[in-house]
């Protein structure tokens, strides 16, 4: 998979891109993700790449050239299967879409900043518009690497142990269950007895319980979802 990311700040990607499994999931060589720097698209004398609103009011809005010069570059070397802005009016990320998007070869994230982008930016490039929730952030760049890093950790082969993307929270419409590590004991708070007893079956049964326990009671719109379609 390949992710061209468009940014007016590529610095605010270097890091949550370049550690971790994002890291290792491109020197595998699973996935390939380039930043490119609005600014070089620019052929204004001082860089610029917004402008002041048509109609007045404040803030300034991110202009239509650079970006149309920095997309058409991007569509002349290969296809994208999306051109995907972050925006905080665009449709909700989740899961499902993760899983969706993982498994496509080529996509462009766009990152808006100030007011936004010239509107025929979205009406002539844009073929899915996300946010990541209903808060305003300074840029698109925190959460295109929100959806980089959801989605690449299910790029197949990307995580070492394939079945563990599969009991992640979400990934069945239900929250993930409680987990213990070493010491079996911390001043007097016990490991469940049933996660050392060794019986696969009863372990099993328990975290689904509390799977659902947990679902039904801090997420009751998941659980809804859930019942439902797991009615016989
Ligand atoms: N840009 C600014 N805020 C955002 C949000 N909540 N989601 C996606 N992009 C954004």
């Amino acid at each position: 998979m390949r992710i061209d990311i468009i940014t007016a700040l590529p610095g605010l990607l270097t890091s949550p891109l370049n550690d971790s499994i994002v890291k290792r999931a491109q020197t595998k060589g699973h996935v390939a993700i380039e930043t490119h720097d609005l600014r070089t698209y620019s052929t204004d004398k001082n860089k610029n790449i917004d402008d002041y609103a048509y109609g007045g009011g404040a803030g300034m809005v991110m202009s239509i050239e650079p970006i149309a010069r920095c997309i058409e570059h991007l569509k002349s070397q290969r296809a994208y299967d999306e051109v995907i802005y972050m925006t905080p009016d665009g449709n909700r990320f989740d899961q499902r879409q993760a899983n969706q998007l993982s498994i496509l070869k080529n996509i462009i994230i766009l990152c808006g900043h100030y007011k936004g982008v010239d509107e025929r930016v979205r009406e002539k490039y844009i073929t899915k518009e996300l946010s990541i929730g209903d808060y305003v952030l300074s840029g698109g760049e925190l959460a295109a690497a929100v959806v980089a890093d959801a989605v690449i950790r299910l790029v197949p082969g990307v995580l070492n142990d394939e079945t563990s993307a599969l009991t992640d929270s979400f990934q069945d419409d239900l929250l993930a269950p409680p987990v213990y590590t070493r010491p079996a004991e911390f001043e007097g708070m016990e490991v469940p007895a049933v996660l050392l007893s060794g019986n696969e079956k009863a372990i099993e049964d328990w975290r689904f319980q509390q799977a659902a326990d947990r679902t039904r009671t801090r997420r009751p719109d998941l659980w809804e979802k859930f019942s439902g379609e797991n009615e016989s």
